[in-house]
């Protein structure tokens, strides 16, 4: 994989808020601020460093409170410039944790269960939340073209977040997604580019495309704005906790696709137990994955630290990631506090999809299907403690992923216009 180098990054002098530096997960070495995203001594992931506002946390606590209806209520913790909610972006976050006792009560669910629901955010899904951090970086280096590679939720986010913010966009997709996330990728205006491929060839497109003179100016969200744009994912750790009233939940079942936003809501829950804002206790993170599609869960269930590659075939295609970046860090992060990682069938998503719908009024994509199916699994095997207090997220929106429902979902009756025909049809009463 191309890497550019720490020296050749002019970046010293760029001011993101709190953040400081870019530290290697593996060996710790730090970095300036700047778009790269592998380690120059290890190849390791970077992520960013932070000089958090420490030891008031009551007096944070009323700043954020006070903060807009937006992630960026939180940008005292995030790496963007103090006055980013003044800036064009789509303010996503602050999306509802609906109690959700009716599902409880079908799963046997008695310690309180939630679900934090993400298709509420301006492109109906939680990458809105990881883009809108990675604009303030594509900002903050200079870049003109914003990028990424794409199981199809990010895409339209990209496309969304670059026309109101001013960069031209060209995103790359595998070429046979979803009608529902090819179009929502497409309508912003921006380029979209179908890969003939899986995602993974995709991402290795997109890695070609970085070390070359054509990928000149692109800030590609996903690859060389990774430590940035994976910050997004903590705000889903914060709000949920605030909107607890600044707890900790007890248990988080959380999509998986790449790893990202599992390994960083864990990161956020640690920070806010750091800054003091909730007060610490054990939680389990749980990762969800699609059975034809799990590299992550098959490693889990065989006790192995490494994540074979595989091909993906599922209808849960935003999760559809074979080769997941995270997947090592997902393993550590499930193992280290007590959860778990499973995986359903696409029987099970839809059947997940319709129960979640049915019992809460939710519409969840696939991805949803898969967190909430693999959460009744958990129960069912004993791995997921009902009397606990359970959050499972909703990533996605239902209306793109209508194709998974469509063949079992329709009209009741089709009846000519007449009392006669509806009495007929046994549905009065
Ligand atoms: C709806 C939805 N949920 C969850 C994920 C998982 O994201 P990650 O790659 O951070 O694991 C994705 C990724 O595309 C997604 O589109
Ligand atoms: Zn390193």
């Amino acid at each position: 994989m191309a890497v550019q180098s720490v020296e050749s990054t002019p970046s010293a002098s760029v001011s993101l808020g709190p953040a400081v530096a870019l530290s290697c997960r593996e060996c710790g070495e730090r970095f300036d601020l700047g778009p790269i995203f592998a380690c120059a001594s290890c190849f390791g992931p970077l992520e960013v460093a932070y000089d958090l506002p420490a030891g008031d946390p009551e007096g944070l606590r009323k700043r954020i409170e006070a903060g807009p209806n937006s992630i960026w209520r939180y940008a005292p913790l995030l790496p963007v410039p103090a006055d980013v909610a003044d800036k064009p972006n789509l303010n996503p976050g602050l999306t509802k944790l609906v109690k959700a006792d009716n599902l409880a009560r079908e799963l046997g669910v008695t310690g309180g269960l939630y679900v934090k629901d993400d298709s509420g955010n301006p492109t109906h899904s939680f990458k809105d939340r990881v883009v809108a951090i990675a604009v303030e970086a594509a900002r903050a280096f200079g870049f003109t073209t914003l990028s990424c590679s794409s199981t199809g939720n990010l895409a339209g986010a990209v496309g969304a977040a670059a026309a109101r913010a001013g960069f031209r966009s060209c995103v790359f997709i595998p070429h046979d997604l979803e009608a529902g996330k090819v179009v929502m990728a497409a309508v912003y205006g921006g380029e979209l580019v179908g890969i003939e491929g899986t995602y993974d060839d995709v991402n290795r497109f997109c890695s070609e495309l970085i070390g070359d003179p054509l990928g000149e100016g692109w800030g590609f969200v996903n690859v060389n704005l990774r430590p940035y744009y994976g910050e997004g994912s903590k705000t889903l750790a914060y709000e949920i906790c605030e909107q607890l009233g600044w707890r900790l939940p007890d248990q988080i079942v959380i999509p998986i696709a790449s790893g990202s936003q599992l390994t960083k809501i864990d990161k956020g829950l640690k920070e806010l137990i750091a800054l003091g804002l909730v007060e610490e206790k054990p939680y389990k993170i749980f990762g969800a994955q699609a059975e034809g599609c799990s590299p992550v869960s098959t490693a889990f269930k065989a006790g192995h630290d490494v994540v074979r590659p595989q091909k993906p075939d599922t209808i849960a295609k935003s999760l559809a990631i074979g080769n997941p970046a995270d997947g090592p860090y997902v393993l550590d992060i499930a193992r280290r506090t007590g959860g778990a990682v499973e995986d359903v069938n696409d029987a099970q998503v839809v059947d997940a999809i319709k129960l979640l719908a049915r019992t809460e009024g939710i519409f969840a994509e696939t991805a949803g299907g898969v967190t909430v199916g693999v959460t009744k699994k958990l129960i069912e095997d004993g791995l997921l403690d009902p009397a606990l207090t359970t959050v499972v997220l909703n990533t996605g929106d239902g209306l793109k992923t209508l194709d998974a429902v469509a063949p079992t979902t329709g009209p009741t009756a089709t009846i000519r216009p007449s009392l006669d025909a509806f009495r007929a049809a046994g549905l009065a009463g």
